[in-house]
Parts: structure tokens; C-alpha cells; sequence
């Protein structure tokens, strides 16, 4: 059903030709939390929580028309594509929102293979805690690794009422002040009993998303074995063997595992919290399916994301990050004038973007096309943020000056600073916020230029 729609290659001409296919955000119901419990109701894409996976090749182009049919104004982003900024799904910046009733037509090319995922750019807060997002897998040009399957796994974290309803009190400032709004219930593909059957000695590839608008998921594969092989869609240079693995809200890891547990044991993904783990996703061994285990994987072939340039000579920025509660912040600029903590929560801000709570009129740092944009990220306050950058991929740069793995979202931990690089090589105004919904919401919002 969602099949390619173009190959690379095709000519413009047969893209017009084709109809393309909608995706409409609408309400529904669905039985989220055990079967002893009413249904809940929810948002979803073209009747799925989590909405249809989209699969396309590297270099094909995505088509779809977005049908609003909620009733709340929407825009649909593509998380980590590096995209034309007019499909980017900005409001107020790169597009209006859709008004209920309304449609967009959402049409881009993908540069590179990998995972990525769609959600509202609009009350994502809401949104999204309502069960709006689906998947986006871009696949490698060689056809991937071998495996016995690919399966993409997005995790999320819902806050439900007693009766499994979705909890209201979407603009409560106490969660916004501190870690976000945390839910009670969390699913993987909108289950709270994710399992498959697998083979001893079969190899999977999993593709972890963290659509939760806060929670950081912090993983571990029992009875599996195998590799990490990319971070937010982009292939890490050498496959790296698995531990423990930390997703932020919006990060992703693509992991190559090995069934290691016997016939009749389960292989699980277990979530770790302060007080100990639980499944998550579980995989009944039934049968063997091969005596060994395979060779070591290949790493994936790289994605064509420009080099850095030099450092020294890179355009930089200073990003503080203040505010929240337990920190030091006590006001910030809020419609034009000095606000204290009190007043600016009263009007919906207790965060800010170097001493701005508002969205600013000026880019953070304004950039030529191909320049090298270097930014030093502070987090003056008490909480993790998932810094989430659009229509790059950047590295973090360690105090040796080595450079990290390609990402488009990173988690900074409470005073921690972080220098982040890319090359702004994608024209256009482009968000740069903490991926906490409630933490943007909240004033942790900025934007960028490249000219
Ligand atoms: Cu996935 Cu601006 O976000
Ligand atoms: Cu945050």
C-alpha cells in the first residue's frame, strides 16, 4: 500500500501524472492500553497509530498530500531529512499552518538513506501526545545489509487517564518547568505488548525512533547481540558493538542484532529507569535458524553530507539555555519587555534562548551557502535537553577537536556544555529547539539563516 511511488530517474513528467496518495490526520480509536481497558481515542495518520510507514528510495521523492482533518490547525515536518526549506512544516516559518479542512501537498527529494520520522509542527505538545507521528525509512541505494528483517520499532510514551483516555492539561507549566509531560503507558507501534517470533541466530535489523514528546529511553538488548550502525539516520563510520543506548525525544538508532537466546527463550528489549528495567519488545524464540552466527556487518555506505571546513575560521554562536525550574534564571525577554519568572509563566514561557523567551525576529547566526557553522551550546539549568536542528545533520565537537558522529538531535545533560559544527549547505530558515515538546513550547526555540 505504500509502495515506491518514483523511482530515481523518472522523469517530472510521470510525477505529475501521479495522483498522490493523501495522509489524513484525523481521530480514531484504538485499543492502546490492555485489552481490560476501554479503547482510547486518539489522532493518527490515515487511521494508524503510529501513522503508515512511508519506504522510499535514497534520491526518490516523497509525495503526499496532507488532509487536516482534525480539529486543530497541523503542518506534518520531516525529522531529519535534509530538505527544501519550503517543505520543511514550520508555521510562521517556512509555511502557514492547514486549517482544518484544509490540505498541503508535502513533495521533496531524499537526499540521504536512513530512519527517519514525520510528526506535527503545530502544538506538537498536543499533538503528538495525542499519537500523531509515523516513520520515515529512506532505503540504502545497495539494497541495506543482509538481514532476515527490518523492522522499525517507534517507541512512545503516553500519559492516560484511568480509564485510558488521554490525559488533558496539555499547557500545565509545571511539567513545562521541569522534565516535560512523562506519560504512564508506553507502547512500541502503538502496542504495550510489542512481540515477533524470531530464530536462533537470525539477524535483524531494528530501527529505534523515540516519538515520546519527553521521555529519554535508555535501552538494552537481552538474549540479542549485535552492532550500532547508525544515529538519526546517518551510518555510523564503523559499526559499534552494542551497549547500553541512550534515545532522546526524536533521536533514532539503527541496530543490527543476532537472536543469541534458545529455542523457547525470549530475546527482549529492556527500558532501564532508576528503579530497574522492564520489556518493552519481546522476540519468542521458536526455531533455529542457522547454526552459527553471521559475519560481522559492513558499516552503511555514507550519506552525502559535506565535510567540515576548518573551525578556526567557522562562523560561530553562544547558545545559553536558561531557565525551567531549580534554576538560575529569574526572567527573560518576553514581547519586547523584561518579564519576571512568575509573569512569564502566566503567559506560557519559562524557558529562554540567550535571555529571549519568545522566538526572536533575528536568526541566532545568519550564514552563507557552504559555510561551516560552529555553535557553543550551554545548558545553564537543572534538566537533559534533546537539542533538535533542521535540514542539517551536525557533529559535536569534543575539547580535543575531534568530531562526533553525523546527528540531527542532541541530548545535553544538566550544565553541560556542547560545541556542535555543520556545514550550512541547505538555503533557507531552519528551527533550532530543544525536542522536549513542552520545553519549546516553553521558550527553548530559535532559528537559523542560510543565505
Ligand atoms: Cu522533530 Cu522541530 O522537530
Ligand atoms: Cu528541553
Amino acid at each position: 500500500m505504500f509502495g515506491v511511488l518514483v523511482a530515481t530517474g523518472l522523469r517530472p513528467t510521470s510525477l505529475q501524472a501521479q495522483t498522490p496518495q493523501d495522509l489524513i490526520a484525523r481521530e480514531g480509536v484504538l485499543q492502546l492500553a490492555p485489552a481490560n481497558y476501554p479503547e482510547t481515542q486518539v489522532w493518527g495518520y490515515s487511521g494508524a497509530v503510529p501513522g503508515p510507514t512511508i519506504r522510499l528510495p535514497q534520491g526518490g521523492r516523497m509525495t503526499r498530500r496532507f488532509v487536516n482533518e482534525l480539529p486543530q490547525p497541523g503542518t506534518i515536518h520531516w525529522h531529519g531529512i535534509r530538505i527544501d526549506n519550503a517543505m520543511d512544516g514550520v508555521p510562521g516559518l517556512t509555511q502557514d499552518v492547514v486549517e482544518p479542512g484544509e490540505t498541503f501537498l508535502y513533495d521533496f527529494v531524499l537526499p540521504d538513506a536512513g530512519t527517519y520520522w514525520y510528526h506535527p509542527h503545530n502544538r506538537s505538545y498536543e499533538q503528538m501526545a495525542r499519537g500523531l507521528s509515523g516513520a520515515l525509512i529512506v532505503e540504502e541505494a545497495d539494497g541495506g545489509p543482509e538481514v532476515d528483517s527490518d523492522e522499525v520499532l517507534l517507541l512512545d510514551d503516553w500519559r492516560l487517564t484511568e480509564d485510558a483516555q488521554i490525559a488533558g492539561g496539555f499547557g500545565n507549566m509545571h511539567d513545562w518547568a521541569h522534565a516535560g509531560r512523562i506519560g504512564n503507558w508506553i507502547t512500541v507501534n502503538g502496542t504495550g505488548d510489542w512481540r515477533t517470533t524470531v530464530q536462533r541466530h537470525s539477524r535483524h535489523r531494528l530501527r529505534l525512533v523515540n516519538t515520546a514528546n519527553a521521555r529519554i529511553f535508555s535501552l538494552e538488548a537481552q538474549g540479542l547481540e549485535g552492532w550500532l550502525i547508525a544515529l538519526d539516520g546517518m551510518p555510523l563510520d564503523a559499526p559499534q558493538s552494542l551497549g547500553r543506548l541512550t534515545l532522546a525525544p526524536a533521536q533514532r538508532a539503527d541496530i543490527i542484532v543476532d537472536v543469541t537466546a534458545s529455542v523457547g527463550e525470549e530475546a527482549l528489549l529492556v527500558n532501564f529507569e532508576r528503579d530497574g528495567g522492564y520489556a518493552i519488545a519481546s522476540f519468542d524464540v521458536t526455531a533455529v535458524a542457522r547454526s552459527e552466527r553471521l559475519d560481522a556487518p559492513s558499516p552503511l555506505p555514507p550519506n552525502p553530507v559535506p565535510q567540515l571546513g576548518p573551525l578556526q575560521t567557522a562562523r560561530t554562536a553562544k547558545l545559553l539555555m536558561e531557565g525551567g525550574a531549580m534554576g538560575r534564571m529569574d526572567g527573560a525577554m518576553m514581547g519586547g519587555q523584561m518579564m519576571g519568572m512568575r509573569e512569564m509563566a502566566g503567559a506560557g514561557k519559562v524557558w529562554a534562548f540567550n535571555g529571549m523567551a519568545d522566538m526572536p525576529d533575528a536568526p541566532l547566526v545568519a550564514a552563507n551557502r557552504g559555510e561551516t557553522v560552529r555553535i557553543d551550546i550551554t545548558n545553564d539549568t537543572a534538566w537533559p535537553h534533546a537539542m533538535h536542528l533542521h535540514g542539517h545533520h551536525f557533529r559535536q565537537i569534543a575539547d580535543d577537536g575531534t568530531a562526533g558522529a553525523l546527528r540531527d538531535t542532541l541530548l545535553m545533560d544538566r550544565g553541560e556544555t556542547a560545541q556542535i559544527a555543520f556545514v550550512a549547505d541547505n538555503p533557507g530558515d531552519w528551527l533550532l529547539h530543544c525536542h522536549m515538546l513542552e520545553h519549546s513550547a516553553g521558550g527553548m526555540m530559535t532559528w537559523l539563516r542560510v543565505v
